[in-house]
């Protein structure tokens, strides 16, 4: 029998693979480099791709054919491939939506920093044309994608850290009359709240660093699209090497597997806390999709139905300047004050200075990170702890 609800296939897809006369419950870590086999014939068609089976981890292995067919069935997808990062994954994604010197990459405005400065210095430093264009405003991305003809669009489901929410079956469509490849960053939603490739999307990109491992003691990236494209990003990560090592992609799985329970529980502390923001004398601005003033609040209840906002928001303090937020991050005591984000762990962190610092001050004002703003991925800790750890910061500022 097949599972079908979501939850249960967090718990079990991608596990369970039988070894010879018994199966474990756990597929185990294969922390090995070589792989021996009886017969060369075998081995020549398992290099050749005719036959299953492993060769170098570079190639894959069987740690990380768990993890990736656990993600491929979450994001409801035909295939997996994991990397070592999340930067690995959207570079390799890029380059197998064909984009090249002579090609042209688009992203949205507000895209992760490192996206950013991937496709404005690395894409165009290669020779590829790259523009930027707000993914909230479909008549602007019609217009740049009628004109400009790219090969890929890379959006992110809810942006980083403005948490703007991208009209995904809208953009799909609109990626599909223009003939450009849709990719999309889902690291934000997780699939928990949202599947793209449902809605049209061609590649799914996430940094599993983040909700899909959850607990902070992992790096790693992961793509989800079509068998025949996952073969050539296969082909690619060969000669780039960007391969998720075993021991990551155990440690992801195993996240995976609470995946549901604990974006629940960071959904619903994140709305309590966006909306206590929301009412505090000393906030100027709370970004959080949950919240009826935000822009795209209807489509973000379209998209993600019952299931939550997500759990990061952002906000701005009422006059903040540098050091008065910086100041903040150091009364800040139960919250972390690190630069990740999707943990059980609530961590708060300051974009100009660390996730967007790669951008210019110039750069940084035209997407629209102030110096006040701060991001906050809320854990799930008791919300009246949380509460009381940013009232009191908020004092000191
Ligand atoms: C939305 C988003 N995409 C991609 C990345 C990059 O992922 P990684 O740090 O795993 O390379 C991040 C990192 O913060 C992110 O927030």
């Amino acid at each position: 029998m097949k599972p079908k609800s979501f939850s249960t296939r967090a718990v079990h897809a991608g596990e369970h693979t039988p070894a010879g006369d018994y199966t474990p419950v756990v597929n185990p870590i294969y922390a090995t480099v070589g792989y021996l086999y009886d017969s060369t014939d075998d081995l020549d068609a398992v290099f050749a791709g005719t036959k299953e089976g492993y060769v170098y981890p570079r190639y894959g292995s069987p740690t990380l054919t768990s993890f990736e067919g656990a993600v491929a069935d979450l994001e409801e997808g035909q295939a997996a491939i994991a990397f070592g990062s999340g930067m690995a994954a959207i570079h390799a994604a890029l380059l197998g939506a064909g984009v090249r010197a002579g090609s042209r990459v688009m992203a949205a405005l507000d895209v992760y920093g490192a996206t950013y400065s991937m496709v404005n210095r690395l894409f165009r430093e290669l020779g590829a044309e790259a523009s930027f264009v707000d993914a909230a405003n479909l008549k602007a991305v019609e217009a740049a994608l009628a004109e400009q003809q790219p090969a890929a669009l890379i959006v992110e489901t809810i942006s980083n850290p403005l948490l703007k929410v991208a009209d995904l079956p809208a953009l799909a469509e609109l990626a599909r009359r223009y003939r450009a490849k849709l990719l999309v960053d889902n690291t934000f939603a997780s699939p928990y709240l949202c599947r793209p490739l449902a809605y049209g999307a061609d590649y799914v990109i996430h940094s599993a660093t983040k909700f899909l491992s959850g607990h902070g003691d992992v790096m790693a990236g992961v793509v989800v699209t079509s068998a025949e494209n996952r073969q050539k990003l296969y082909e690619l990560n060969i000669i780039i090497g960007g391969s998720l090592g075993p021991f990551e992609a155990w440690l992801a799985r195993r996240g995976l597997k609470t995946l549901p329970l604990r974006v629940r529980q960071q959904c619903q502390n994140a709305l309590g806390v966006a909306r206590w923001l929301a009412e505090h004398p000393k906030i100027a601005q709370v970004n959080y999709p949950g919240l009826p003033a935000h822009p795209q609040h209807e489509l973000a209840l379209r998209l993600f139905g019952e299931r939550g906002f997500g759990g990061v928001l952002s906000f701005e303090i009422a006059g903040a300047d540098r050091p008065a937020v910086f100041r903040f991050l150091e009364a800040i005591d139960l919250c972390l004050s690190a630069t990740t984000l999707g943990d059980i762990y609530s961590l708060i962190m300051h974009p100009a200075t660390t996730s967007h610092r790669s951008l210019s001050a110039e750069e940084r004002a035209q997407v629209g990170i102030r110096d006040g703003l701060l991001r906050l991925s809320v854990g799930i800790e008791d919300i009246d702890d949380i509460l009381a750890d940013l009232a009191q910061a908020l004092e000191q500022v």
